[in-house]
């Protein structure tokens, strides 16, 4: 129940809403719009290509109530475009632009109630595309879903807009060259779990994965973009396919751009990141979040006192406000819930 929920307490976590979004299609019919149903379980076949297969794909975005009293989403589109990436690489027949926004517009509205308060967090939007049908053989699913839900969130990382301290990992990666670690395919985030939960255990918030093939270059956070700062100058890993082209990853840059900042994207190695200034991950749930420390090894190098960086501060204040409507939005970011909807 809206009524219930303890908007200061929110945390990235699973609060069931009232309705959520479903259509189905068979083969290579073109996709139509689907429905508002009650949010609950689904039902699909135990030879689905989604449960034995992985053929799926996942989105996430955040809608904001704005100081000036309205609803908006943060670039949607550009998690549309994305699915449709995802879909080619994965054999699934793509969902126009038009039926996702219109879906996750629907689901949004039939939810409004669960749409927190300005500055008091955010209602996550997680579209999914999978094949449901029954298949045996490794092939694409006879049929298809798209669904879309919704729920509350606050911060992902525990204690808010802290510093995290992350730990490298010279054991496990997260992509492979020629791989899927360039879309947001489901089957991306599962072997993640075992060395999330490892570094956990030790006191880390997450880890970071390097390059599969010279184990020198950092590509990514768990399930976030990274930069680092060194001499005012941002840096972020290159899109070489391996690393998810995250949409905050893209809205920081032309942020930070905008504001006089150089910004590079290149292959940014262990050692350069140790020497940097600051350091911070970004992403729909991350936001932009300070690095603190990281840990490679013996080497822990510390960014500061442990505590936001100055340029990471800023960038996080002004992505924020752009989206509150507290500053303008000079890149036409936010897409407004339309009210007929
Ligand atoms: N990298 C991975 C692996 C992710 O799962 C995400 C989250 O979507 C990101 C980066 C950040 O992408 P975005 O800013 O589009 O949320
Ligand atoms: C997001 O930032 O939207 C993500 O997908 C991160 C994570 C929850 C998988």
């Amino acid at each position: 129940m809206a009524d219930d929920i303890d908007w200061d307490s929110l945390t990235f976590s699973m609060t069931p809403t009232d309705f959520m979004y479903m259509t189905t299609i068979q083969g290579d019919e073109p996709w139509k719009p689907g429905q508002i149903i009650p949010f609950g379980p689904i039902q699909m076949s135990p030879a689905a290509g989604v449960l034995n297969y992985g053929q799926g794909l996942f989105e996430g975005m955040k809608v904001f109530r704005t100081s000036k009293e309205r609803i908006v989403f943060f670039r949607p589109e550009e998690n549309a475009r994305r699915m449709q990436r995802g879909a080619d690489r994965l054999k699934i027949p793509p969902v126009p632009e038009s039926i996702f926004i219109d879906a996750v517009e629907q689901v949004v509205s039939a939810n409004q109630k669960f749409i927190p308060p300005v500055g008091r967090g955010a209602m996550y939007v997680r579209p999914l595309l999978m094949g449901s049908g029954p298949v045996l053989g490794v092939a694409p699913a006879p049929s298809y879903t798209f669904l879309v839900y919704v729920t509350p969130v606050g911060p992902y990382f525990k204690g808010g807009v802290q510093a995290i301290e992350l730990l490298i990992s010279d054991v496990h990666h997260r992509a492979a060259p020629g791989g899927s670690g360039g879309v947001k395919a489901i089957g991306n985030y599962a072997p993640g779990m075992k060395p999330s939960k490892e570094a956990k255990a030790q006191g880390f918030a997450e880890i970071i994965y390097l390059d599969a093939k010279t184990h020198t270059y950092i590509e990514e956070v768990g399930a976030a973009n990274y930069f680092c700062i060194k001499d005012n100058v941002l840096y972020t890993p290159e899109l070489t396919g391996t690393i998810l082209p995250g949409i905050t990853r893209d809205s920081t840059i032309q942020l930070a751009r905008s504001m006089g900042y150089t910004v590079i994207e290149t292959k940014v190695s262990v050692e350069f990141a140790l020497a940097a200034d600051e350091a911070f991950c970004c992403g729909t749930a991350a936001v932009i979040s300070p690095i603190g420390s990281i840990t490679h090894g013996d080497v822990k190098s510390v960014y500061g006192d442990g505590t936001p960086g100055s340029v990471t501060q800023l960038l996080y204040t002004e992505l924020t406000n752009i989206q509150k409507e507290l500053s303008e939005d000079p890149f036409s970011w936010l897409h407004e819930l339309p009210s007929h909807v």
